[in-house]
């Protein structure tokens, strides 16, 4: 079989995996979140997209439309990427938890860790991003271990078992404090050089 039509039927197969992932998703029942969510929020994004982007789990505007980042820190999200040339469509973008904690309340430990074994990890799996970008703390200390922090660690690549993580803070935090605007801004600077160095030298 000619290799590009294979290429393009292992596409199709692993898009269909992720939908199949992402139906799960929608009917999860494995932790106490599901109690509480409208919507589960799967993510989005095509299945080969290069970078991923992990925040912390679905505020109300997310619980509601079912999507990922729609709400303020998406908007805010959406701003850092455009300023660095990076279309939305072309990342997989989702969270740790996938159904919205009440109150907005920090995912507990127990819930990230069912949703990361069931869900997180088979995404990152057939995904396989060549950056995961993890906002915030609970998303870098899912990732990077519970002694993980921001404040150390944004604006670097940090490599774990075969992946590559960039560290930054979180979008909604941005919103509250002008310190980490900047921060954040900057840390978008260093992931636009980055990326654009590994297109160029993937071409
Ligand atoms: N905050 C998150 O961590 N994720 C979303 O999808 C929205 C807000």
């Amino acid at each position: 079989m000619d290799s590009a039509y294979m290429a393009i039927e292992d596409l199709k197969d692993s898009s269909e995996q992720l939908e199949n992932l992402a139906g799960g998703i929608r009917r999860c029942v494995a932790c106490r979140l599901h109690e509480s969510r409208r919507h589960a929020v799967p993510g989005e994004g095509p299945v080969n997209a290069e970078i991923m982007v992990l925040g912390e789990g679905p505020g109300g505007k997310e619980d509601a439309a079912g999507r990922p980042f729609v709400g303020p820190a998406g908007r805010y999200l959406d701003t850092l990427l455009r300023g660095q040339g990076i279309a939305r469509d072309r990342l997989f973008i989702t969270n740790c938890v996938k159904c919205r904690p009440p109150n907005n309340r920090t995912p507990r430990r127990d819930e990230l860790k069912t949703c990361t074994n069931l869900w997180l990890e088979r995404q990152l799996e057939l995904i396989s991003p060549k950056v995961i970008v993890l906002l915030g703390q609970v998303a870098a200390r899912q990732m990077l271990g519970d002694t993980a922090t921001v404040s150390d660690l944004h604006g670097t690549t940090q490599p774990r078992n075969g992946r590559s993580y960039f560290v930054t803070y979180h979008p909604a935090a941005a919103l509250r404090f002008d310190w980490i605007a900047a921060t954040l801004q900057e840390d978008f600077e260093i992931l636009g050089k980055l990326l654009a160095r590994s297109t160029d030298s993937s071409q």
